[in-house]
């Protein structure tokens, strides 16, 4: 089985890429060590702090936001980091061609339940003549030129696309390297499986509670067909399994808080994750647009998701737009 370096420079990715990619499946296999210990490395449990998010913070989002800001800021073509846990940018050094936007565990509500959790990150060139500031960062997700995730569940695997399909690599515990076991991976333009959270069900627009309402009523409603629903409260799970067996997942606008209408983050989830599902030959919408053509305003903001199967996401969208 191909080791993940030499299959990057068989598709001629350039060599500072690499070595970014490099860096981080370091820093993958320091945090699944530190997850996979558990309860014994006294690592579970929160923390007393809140994250720029207003989200209380688990012991393993600080652990895992460390290790890699640490570990990814020694990497000489690291311009600058952006971080789910950082109010602002860190920067690496002034000579680094690529910057690192990252979710350091997706799913953390999942820790304590020793259930999945994951690394989602995103790769952007340093724009040319740019401030140095937080404003590098401020880049549509089409300009990405690597992302992906590392997901800690029952194997320790590692996602992730330079634009030329998506691969995934699983880690070898024996050896200690991530070895390609999917590639040329794409997601069925129907499906009958869907992830949304119900219990939001209330708080969105009257198109999502008709489309929702639509899949519920199966054979017997206009869809003529059964819906199964999937749930793991971790974005990278449910992204994986949609990567592996097709299907959509939603974050639909809510109306739980005026401020924060979306849950999910652009920067972060957003564009990683609609990169990847559209290499697969999915799609990826915030509702209103592509995600990857949304231009950030802030490095934490937040946006809507419906990715996945490409045709069932195009249904959703109808729903959406019949009740505008
Ligand atoms: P994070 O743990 O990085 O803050 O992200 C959690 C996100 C995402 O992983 C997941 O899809 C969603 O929150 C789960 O939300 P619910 O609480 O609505 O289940
Ligand atoms: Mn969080
Ligand atoms: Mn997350
Ligand atoms: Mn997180």
């Amino acid at each position: 089985m191909q080791r993940l370096i030499p299959t990057l420079r068989n598709d001629q990715v350039d060599e500072a890429l690499i070595s970014v990619i490099n860096t981080l499946q370091i820093c993958a296999k320091e945090i699944s060590f530190r997850v996979g210990q558990g309860e014994l490395a006294g690592v579970l449990g929160s923390t007393l702090s809140e994250n720029i998010q207003g989200e209380t913070q688990k012991k393993l989002d600080i652990l895992s936001n460390q290790l890699l800001k640490e570990i990814l800021l020694e990497c000489q073509h690291v311009r600058a980091v952006a971080s789910e846990e950082e109010e602002g940018i860190v920067l690496g050094n002034d000579n680094g061609k690529y910057l690192v936007a990252f979710d350091p565990l997706d799913g953390s509500s999942n820790i304590d339940i020793n259930s999945m959790v994951g690394t989602i990150f995103s790769i952007l060139p340093v724009p040319e003549n740019n401030s140095g500031d937080v404003d590098m960062f401020l880049q549509p997700g089409r300009n990405q030129v690597a992302a992906g995730y590392i997901l800690y569940g029952p194997s320790i695997m590692m996602a992730f696309t330079t634009g030329k399909g998506l691969r995934m690599f699983t880690l070898d515990q024996t050896v200690g390297e991530f070895l390609l076991t999917k590639k040329d991976i794409t997601i069925e333009p129907e499906t009958s499986e869907f992830a949304i959270n119900m219990s939001n069900f209330r708080h969105w627009q009257e198109g999502m509670q008709l489309y929702v309402d639509d899949l519920l009523a199966g054979t017997s409603g206009p869809r003529t067909k059964n819906f199964n629903m999937r749930w793991v409260a971790a974005m990278v799970a449910d992204v994986h399994r949609i990567l592996c067996r097709g299907g959509l997942f939603a974050y639909p606008w809510d109306a739980r808080s005026e401020n924060k209408p979306y849950k999910l983050r652009l920067m972060y989830e957003g564009n990683p994750m609609a990169w990847l599902i559209e290499q697969a030959g999915g799609a990826a919408h915030s509702g209103e647009e592509r995600i990857l053509d949304i231009q950030p305003t802030d490095i934490h903001q937040r946006v809507g998701i419906i990715l996945g199967a490409k045709h069932e996401v195009e249904t959703c969208l109808g729903y959406l737009k019949g009740s505008q």
